[in-house]
């Protein structure tokens, strides 16, 4: 079975201690994750080291960065590096999501750097794409997420993008309380993943994971992760909240 993964996103939310106790009181809760499921903090920079020392006896439990810068190193005052996270034991970094796309202006063509920088460092990019409300109001929503995954991900070959996580998540459902309905995420799922198999065959693709993001909820959870092609969810908001955040990981396939 495809890997099935709950990862949480804390955006810039959190101080140090209120993260530490939310990581107390998820894992504090017994859940024994089946091997093909995972969890995964993408937590603030400062807080990489304290989360990753939190999960380490758990089982199929990891930590993720939100970021990571798209050279090698150097003069970036503020950056940090896929090598720098990689040295402290990060295997996991979120890329591209929308909210960097808009307000930090980060491109396709950047984010493939990403993307090649992770995977230099064995790191697994998170790769975010998805359309805002009035390209699915145009309806153009399939050709802009292909065209998306084609500008990042489509220079690596075979092997290297079965070790890619893709996140779907429609900018119009991120903090808005709007979800996509199941019809709607599973078309787009079916419709990533046929662009995928397109380009790397049908095998490869039903390999790689493909998240859904955007108000996913304690409630909603069970319902979209039920569609084949969803594969569990990046999750907001709700993963701030720890009863919240148990019932998604439990919502896993
Ligand atoms: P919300 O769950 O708060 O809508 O955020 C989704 C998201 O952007 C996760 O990366």
């Amino acid at each position: 079975m495809r890997k099935q993964i709950a990862a949480a996103n804390w955006k810039m939310n959190m101080t140090f201690q209120q993260g530490e106790k939310l990581l107390d009181d998820i894992l504090g809760v017994d859940i024994h994750l089946k091997e093909h499921q995972q969890v995964i903090f993408a937590v603030p920079f400062p807080y990489l080291l304290m989360t990753r020392s939190e999960v380490e006896d758990e089982f199929n439990y990891e930590v993720a960065a939100q970021n990571c810068y798209h050279k090698k190193s150097g003069a970036y005052t503020g950056e940090v590096s896929a090598d720098m996270l990689h040295s402290t034991g990060v295997n996991y970094c979120i890329v591209g999501h929308s909210e960097r796309r808009e307000y930090f202006a980060e491109t396709n063509a950047m984010l493939a750097d990403k993307v090649n920088l992770c995977l230099e460092n064995f790191i697994t990019p998170i790769f975010c794409c998805g359309e805002a409300l009035s390209i699915r109001e145009a309806n153009t929503q399939n050709d802009f997420v292909a065209q998306q995954l084609k500008e990042s991900l489509f220079h690596l070959s075979a092997k290297q993008i079965k070790g890619i996580i893709v996140a779907y998540e429609p900018i119009w459902a991120i903090g808005t309380g709007k979800t996509a309905t199941t019809g709607q995420a599973q078309e787009m799922h079916a419709h990533l993943r046929s662009v995928l198999a397109g380009q790397y065959g049908a095998d490869v693709a039903n390999e790689i994971p493909i998240l859904y993001g955007g108000s996913v909820k304690a409630n909603n959870a069970k319902e979209l992760f039920s569609c084949p092609d969803v594969d569990g969810g990046l999750v907001g908001g709700a993963s701030l909240v720890a009863t919240d955040f148990v019932e998604i990981i439990k919502a896993l396939k």
